[in-house]
Order: C-alpha cells, then sequence, then structure tokens
C-alpha cells in the first residue's frame, strides 16, 4: 500500500519547515483525490442515483471542501455556519443535506426556502417544520434520521427509534400535518466502524422501512441516506492490533449495505455522508523535536491540543528527517509542548534515536483534528497543501497569529475610578 507522504523526503520535510512553519498540518492531494474517487466510483457503479455528501464537520478547510466538490461531492452540514460556509463555497442548496440535532428557526427556514436536502433529529423540529409549512401552505418535503440498532453501540441520542415504534408512530404523524411531506429516511449509526454486519443490518431494516411506507401509504421516497460512519486507518488505542489498516473497500462496505435497499427502491436517490473514512487517511502533522528529556523522552512541538485524536488512536508515527534515519528503533515517548502533564503525544512510538530539530511526521490525522484543535498556550498550526514531491505546496490555512488571537477579545471598560 502506498502510504499518504511516503514521497516526503527528508529535504522535502526541511523544506516544508523552512518555507512554511512547524508545527504544520499536511493535506495529501493525492490520497484525498483518490479516495473520493474510490466512493464515488462504487457508488457508481452500483446506482446510477448515488450522491457522495461530504461531512463538513470531519475536517471543514475551505480549500479541501473545495477540492471534494471540484471532483462532485455534494455537502452535508449539520449547522447554520456549515450551511452558510456550503452556499459561500458555490454549493447549489440541492445539493446540500442539512442534518443535525440544533437547528434554529431561521437554519430552518432558510433550508426550506432553498430547496436543500433536510433530515429532521427530532419530533420538536418537526413540529416547527410542520408550523413553516402551514404558514407557506404548502408540505415541506422532510426526512427522518432512524435509529436502528439496539446495541450498546446504537447512536441512540439522534433520531427516531424503530424498534420501539417510536419512529413508526412519527411516521403516522406526519401523514396527519399537511405542513409536511415525508421524502427521505436518514441512518448514521456511529463513527470508526469496521464491522461490515452493522451496515448490512442498517440496509436491511430502512428497506423493510420503505416496504412498510409503500403499503401503508403509497409512498416513494425521494432520498435514502446512509449516513457515514466508516473506519479509519488508525488502531485505536484499546485494540491489540498496532499497524495501520487499510482504507476500507469501498465496494464491500456499499455491497453490504445497499442491495436490500437497491431492490426496493431502484430509483430512490441514495446518498453517501462519509466524513473518517474520506479524510482521515490524507492529513498529516509535521513536528520538530524540541527538548529531551532523557531515556527516549521527547518533547515536541506539537500535542494533544493541536491533534485531540491521539488520546484514542494510534496513529502511525516516522522520523521525517533527521540524524539517525536508518538507526535501530526503540520506543519512544513524545511529549507535547502545552503545560498539561497528561500532553503525551504517544508512549509507544518506534522511532530511531532521535536528536533535537529532528523532523517527525504523524498521519492519519485528516478527521476532526483540525476541526477541534484549539489555540491552548500556543496558537494553532497552519495547513499546507502537499500535491507530491517536486510540485508547489500551498497554504490552506495559515498559522494563527497573535493579532488573530486578539481580535474577538473585549476588555469591558472600568465602571469607575477611585
Ligand atoms: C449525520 C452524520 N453524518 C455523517 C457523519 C460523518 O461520520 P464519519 O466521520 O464517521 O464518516 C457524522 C459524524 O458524526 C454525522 O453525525
Amino acid at each position: 500500500m502506498l502510504h499518504p507522504f511516503d514521497d516526503i523526503s527528508p529535504a522535502d520535510a526541511r523544506a516544508l519547515v523552512r518555507n512554511f512553519a512547524s508545527p504544520l498540518y499536511l493535506i495529501c492531494e493525492r490520497t484525498l483525490r483518490t479516495r473520493f474517487a474510490e466512493l464515488k466510483n462504487a457508488l457508481q457503479r452500483m446506482t446510477c442515483n448515488g450522491t457522495v455528501a461530504y461531512s463538513y464537520k470531519t475536517n471543514p478547510l475551505h480549500g479541501l471542501i473545495n477540492l471534494l466538490h471540484q471532483d462532485g461531492a455534494w455537502a452535508e452540514v449539520v449547522s447554520g455556519h456549515e450551511y452558510q460556509l456550503a452556499k459561500s463555497l458555490g454549493v447549489p442548496a440541492q445539493q446540500i443535506v442539512f442534518n443535525g440535532p440544533a437547528k434554529s428557526d431561521e437554519d430552518l427556514a432558510n433550508a426550506v426556502a432553498d430547496g436543500c436536502i433536510l433530515n429532521a433529529d427530532n419530533k420538536a423540529e418537526l413540529k416547527r417544520l410542520a408550523a413553516l409549512g402551514a404558514t407557506l401552505k404548502r408540505p415541506v418535503p422532510v426526512g427522518i434520521r432512524l435509529v436502528v440498532e439496539r446495541s450498546d453501540e446504537a447512536w441512540g441520542r439522534f433520531g427516531f427509534d424503530w424498534h420501539s415504534g417510536e419512529a413508526w408512530r412519527c411516521i403516522e404523524w406526519i401523514y396527519t400535518q399537511p405542513g409536511l411531506r415525508l421524502a427521505g429516511l436518514h441512518c448514521h449509526l456511529g463513527t470508526n466502524i469496521r464491522d461490515l454486519e452493522r451496515f448490512r443490518h442498517m440496509g436491511i431494516t430502512m428497506a423493510e422501512v420503505v416496504v412498510q411506507l409503500r403499503s401503508k401509504f403509497g409512498t416513494e421516497l425521494d432520498w435514502l441516506d446512509i449516513g457515514g460512519g466508516l473506519a479509519g486507518i488508525s488502531p485505536r488505542w484499546d485494540e491489540s492490533r498496532s499497524e495501520v489498516y487499510a482504507p476500507m473497500c469501498a465496494e464491500q462496505y456499499l455491497q453490504a449495505v445497499l442491495p436490500p435497499l437497491l431492490e426496493v427502491a431502484p430509483n430512490t436517490r441514495i446518498i453517501l455522508e462519509p466524513g473518517r473514512t474520506l479524510v482521515d487517511a490524507c492529513g498529516g502533522l509535521l513536528m520538530s523535536v524540541i527538548g529531551e528529556r532523557g531515556d527516549h523522552n521527547w518533547i515536541v512541538d506539537g500535542g494533544i491540543n493541536v491533534s485531540p485524536t491521539v488520546r484514542t488512536y494510534r496513529h502511525p508515527i516516522r522520523l521525517a528527517a533527521g540524524g539517525n534515519l536508518n538507526g535501530r528503533q526503540v520506543t519512544t515517548r513524545l511529549l507535547g509542548s502545552s503545560c498539561m502533564n497528561h500532553d503525551c503525544i504517544t508512549d509507544q512510538a518506534q522511532l530511531p534515536p532521535l536528536h533535537k530539530d529532528d523532523l517527525l511526521l504523524m498521519h492519519g490525522l485528516g478527521a476532526y483534528n483540525l476541526s477541534r484543535t484549539v489555540p491552548f498556550i500556543h496558537l494553532r498550526p497552519g495547513c499546507v497543501l502537499w500535491r507530491g514531491a517536486g510540485q508547489m505546496s500551498e497554504w490552506l490555512r495559515l498559522p494563527e497569529q497573535f493579532a488573530d488571537s486578539q481580535y474577538l477579545e473585549r476588555i469591558p471598560s472600568p465602571l469607575g475610578t477611585l
């Protein structure tokens, strides 16, 4: 398997730090686009009415999102802010899927007026939409999110539970509402899922719902949204495995979930909402070794505030430039640059003996890191698009500067002087 960033030589790594900064996030364009094409092509081989809507929250870099839209992705958003971002990037409303449990009245009004694909999360939201439809004197097309799993792993706090009857009661209620039209079903099981049986079961259950809707109400749906949730490449720390996984096979995943749906609704639009499986492999963090604590303990200029997923996942890490690239590997502890005692990136990296100013490259960080990075003690690092050896790299996001950290701050005027 060709790993992202394998083509970064020690000289390239040094040049990236010299020309841009350290620490520095990297996005590998080839890995991103290849993965998107795998998902899109696998979907198109199975249905002529399929769409890959990128889950913005996973990594909201505008340049990354833009690349995906250029390659044909739709947008999956979960807030008014993300909705506004999609529109500002030129995505037509009809290609925006609006999910999430916290849509404001304004969000709903905009989404309905624009005609985007809307999936409701809860009854209160459906009631607001019904009222909106009544005011507009036309039924608002809406999908509902279903919970189809009963196990402890189920993400039960979003959507309507199918097995308890909650979802069916909600569906019956929708048909009493002149301001609503049931237009879609949505399921999102969770995240980092490797067990394809869970997706298979989801497909079977959604197909059952489609059949019941048709027999009871004669409904033909506009969309079936199967969510995201596919696992990434890094093993979790609570797994015994330490080697990186190959990206999960898009074909096998779709073969697990889609056949029952395509059988009962061959013409309905199928929507996929990948996040992690699309972007996690393409993201890396280049870090400098800045200090030594002896006994294979080193301080680096990254840390848990810029790579929050390091506490859950064993992300692959290698020496990218340094004095001893081919030295015998030893178990190494990498400490982050904050003042938190638990700021340890890993205590199990297998690396040649390190030296100050060596460069390390950790990858598998493209999902849920940049989006959840916080300025803590240090400002947030910048991010560069890595186009491959010999190609020009460019900023995707500049590193934060002192002025950026100040412009939202206000110091209240004194109430009075003594
Ligand atoms: C509704 C919805 N769709 C898609 C995703 C993307 O999930 P993942 O990154 O696991 O593919 C999420 C993430 O939580 C989500 O909540």
